[in-house]
């Protein structure tokens, strides 16, 4: 297990669609492992495979633990499908490739999610509120799809003015060094 850079918007990386997970091998494990050690490390509420550079149809959603409430668990999905959509929720949302920042985003309520456990098995569920926002922001990871991208283009305009910032000074910060 090892704790992976988290890639920042705005990589490309971030924008390109994921390939299906074909073989459910010890490397996916490994993989799951260190989303899992890097999502608690950030800590986030969710990580998808290629926020970590690995264009694979993988995500994971921290939950709270089935059998004692003050543990977490992390739930993770393998090439997953959102189907059934109902209702509509509106939330606050941050993403740890989008440094400083967050905004109100607009989502499903209800969901139906199919997809593969990392054995291959397939599993179906419903989901609904936080839960359901979570799935649907990291699956959108999977088809480069970002937070922003669904916000007002005013808001995204000035969010990209205020990263513009950020980076300029980070760079002058090392140039410093
Ligand atoms: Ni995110």
């Amino acid at each position: 297990m090892a704790i992976k850079e988290i890639i920042k918007y705005p990589n490309p990386l971030l924008r390109q669609k994921t390939k299906p997970v074909i073989e459910f091998d010890e490397s996916l494990k490994e993989l799951i492992n260190d989303l899992a050690e890097t999502m608690y490390d950030a800590p986030g509420a969710g990580l998808a495979a290629n926020q970590i550079g690995i264009s694979i149809q993988v995500v994971i959603i921290d939950m709270p633990s089935s059998t004692d409430e003050d543990k977490r668990e992390f739930l993770a999905l393998i090439n997953p499908e959102i189907s059934d959509c109902e209702g509509s929720q509106v939330g606050e949302e941050g993403c740890l490739s989008v440094v400083d920042f967050s905004a109100d985003v607009k989502r499903y309520q209800k969901i139906r999610v199919k997809a593969q456990s990392p054995d291959g098995k397939v599993t179906e569920f419903e989901a609904e509120d936080h839960f359901a926002r979570v799935i649907q922001h990291e699956v959108d990871h999977l088809n480069g799809v970002l937070f922003i991208d669904h916000i007002s283009s005013l808001k995204r305009a000035l969010y990209k003015k205020k990263l513009k910032k950020i980076l300029k000074e980070k760079q002058a910060a090392n140039d410093n060094k």
